[in-house]
């Protein structure tokens, strides 16, 4: 069949969508919801069967759902309606939760249900349940409405024949004045419950240091109280809020009336403000790095806010690294973050840099340096394993390891061109040829599209996909990791990397890769060219995309051949 997917946005959900229905064969293409000219344009262009909206921030217009299906994928149970469904979920502590796939029509949330998937709640971030439980509930009901739009004796029910029996209901806007944290009446359960319901958008207004900014990023303060509302301590990259109980852990800050107006450590935005604070050693406070040691494997957890990683960050991960490498075990599992294994160089902090230029090449380096690290491992067979996405410069850091294992709903982005056109580093014009060959690294480099395990495998990003609940992940790649450490013939194994190695440099050294590299880097962040400074603001201010990228409308070019056919 072929389906258009009209969206806001190309984010994770849209992403998943649209290689599983590749994958099932369907012919499939994007655009964005810019206004009714150009959506009714896509549909002229590409006149598909169906139109699927996985991610609109306004209704569809009439002439279009009047004369198309379209399917909108709706984040709640059956009989919930309103923008705020996930938050509504999370704040009501609701047990189960789900995602329904609804007809447009002239009420918005309130068409023909063409199907439902229920999940457990977790206790996790609205960002996280969204990248996981629910995109993962979104695709199968996707896929049961695609398959009964095929069936045409399918009736869909109308949501008034549901309504007096289902759970859900129309809720409203979750407005700042419903989020705000009362410091002096919320324990600390009500307060992380909160700050996690409004994170990654839109973020709990709060006060600090007397500044009106959005929260992020809260994690329970072991061991700390002080008195509630008080900022009490610092730890790392965040700091800390007591509660009427106790304390919380608030990473990351947004300050809507700065002129940097994104996302930032708590302690980058109020750098002059932190210093006298009682300062909390990460280990025991905010902690972002960590090891754990079990049966003759290393595992380094790394769960960066949004996978960006600064230069101190990619620093610290290097020393723990380094730290790693020299204990007595023989594997070291690379695990990343539960939501994302990494996702390259830290944009948000180079856009605020007195020179973003100066930060891109320091942050470029941080990350080579550790790439490298990994690649020189011949001490320890090297595993990364991907709990969750991964992107640009973070496939290719991921792939400098032996094996790449993910879990089979990660979905890979590995390229960096569309961050205006950026050259890349971390060793991918060493790493792709090597694992995945000449052919499959142009192949790589070039499309500009998400994929997902199984065509990372095929093309030799991956070696391994990890498939079964996301819960069971982690234990499932400890039980691979143990026995990869406990083989009769680890060490040769290891001998065998050390030739490999030793040949590798001889034919070219990593120097030298890393030096043709960085040459092209360098023009990109300090040359005549400013595309990628343009990309890298409107990616961190999130400035709307005017129109939908030609590598997502494959109907655009699909016109654009025809029109050179025809002259
Ligand atoms: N630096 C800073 N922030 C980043 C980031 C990076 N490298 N990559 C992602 N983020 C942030 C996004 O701004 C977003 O922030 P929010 O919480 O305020 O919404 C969040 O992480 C999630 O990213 P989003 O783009 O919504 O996720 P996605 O799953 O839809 O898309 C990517 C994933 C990887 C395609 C996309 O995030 C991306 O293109 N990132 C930039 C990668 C890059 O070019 N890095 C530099 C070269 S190494």
């Amino acid at each position: 069949m072929r389906i258009l997917l009209l969206t806001h946005a190309f984010n994770s959900l849209t992403q998943r969508l649209f290689v599983a229905l590749q994958q099932d064969k369907h012919e499939v293409t994007i655009e964005f919801d810019i206004n009714d000219e150009t959506a009714q344009e896509a549909i002229d262009l590409f006149q598909p069967d169906l139109i699927v909206a996985p991610y609109l921030k306004r209704a569809i217009p009439d002439s279009i759902w009047q004369n198309y299906t379209c399917l909108i994928v709706h984040p709640g149970i059956i009989g919930d309606r309103g923008p705020s469904s996930l938050d509504w979920a999370i704040l009501n502590q609701e047990k189960t939760w789900g995602v329904t796939v609804l007809q447009a029509n002239a009420e918005m949330d309130a068409g023909d249900i063409w199907a439902s998937v229920e999940f457990e709640m977790r206790d996790a971030t609205k960002a996280s349940l969204y990248r996981n439980e629910v995109t993962t509930a979104a695709v199968k009901a996707v896929q049961q409405a695609v398959e009964k739009f095929q069936n045409p004796e399918f009736k869909p029910t109308p949501l008034k024949q549901k309504i007096l029996s289902a759970k859900g209901k129309l809720r409203p806007l979750m407005a700042q004045n419903i989020r705000r944290i009362n410091w002096q009446k919320d324990n600390t359960n009500t307060v992380l419950r909160k700050i996690k319901g409004a994170d990654g958008f839109p973020g709990i207004r709060d006060n600090l240091f007397g500044q009106d900014v959005f929260i992020y990023d809260a994690h329970l303060a072991q061991g700390l109280k002080g008195e509630a509302g008080e900022v009490i301590a610092r730890s790392g990259l965040a700091i800390c809020k007591a509660t009427t109980d106790a304390a919380v852990w608030i990473g990351h800050v947004k300050d809507k009336s700065h002129h940097h107006a994104f996302k930032l450590p708590a302690t980058v935005l109020f750098a002059d403000k932190v210093q006298d604070l009682f300062e909390v050693p990460e280990a025991e406070g905010y902690q972002q790095i960590w090891y754990e040691e079990d049966k003759d494997v290393g595992y380094l957890h790394f769960p960066f806010y949004n996978g960006a990683m600064s230069t101190k960050q990619c620093q610290d991960l290097l020393a723990a690294y380094q730290q790693a490498t020299k204990k007595n075990t023989k594997v070291i599992v690379l695990m990343g973050g539960a939501d994302f294994w990494s996702n390259g160089i830290h944009l948000n902090m180079i856009e605020v840099a007195k020179s973003p230029a100066d930060e891109s090449w320091a942050n470029i380096n941080a990350m080579d340096d550790l790439s490298e690290a990994i690649i020189r491992t011949t001490s320890h067979i090297v595993v990364s394993a991907m709990q969750g996405n991964v992107g640009a410069g973070g496939v290719f850091l991921a792939r400098a390891a032996d094996e790449v294992w993910a879990h089979e709903h990660v979905i890979l982005n590995p390229h960096y061109k569309d961050m205006g056109n950026l050259y890349g580093s971390e060793y991918w014009t060493y790493l792709l040829p090597k694992y995945c060959g000449e052919d499959h690294a142009n192949r790589i480099t070039q499309a500009r599209l998400p994929m997902c395990v199984s065509e990372a495998l095929d093309l030799g990003l991956l070696d391994t996909v990890i498939q079964g609940e996301k819960a069971g992940f982690i234990e499932a790649v400890k039980s691979k990791a143990t026995t990869l450490a406990q083989q009769s013939n680890i060490y040769d194994a290891l001998q065998k990397k050390e030739v490999q190695r030793d040949q590798d440099e001889a034919e070219k050294p990593l120097s030298a890769y890393r030096e043709e590299e960085l040459r092209r880097m360098k023009k990109n962040f300090y040359g005549f060219d400013p595309s990628y400074h343009v990309a890298r603001y409107n990616f961190v201010y999130k400035v709307c995309k005017s129109r939908t990228p030609l590598t997502l409308a494959s109907h655009r070019n699909i016109r654009m051949n025809d029109l050179r056919r025809v002259g």
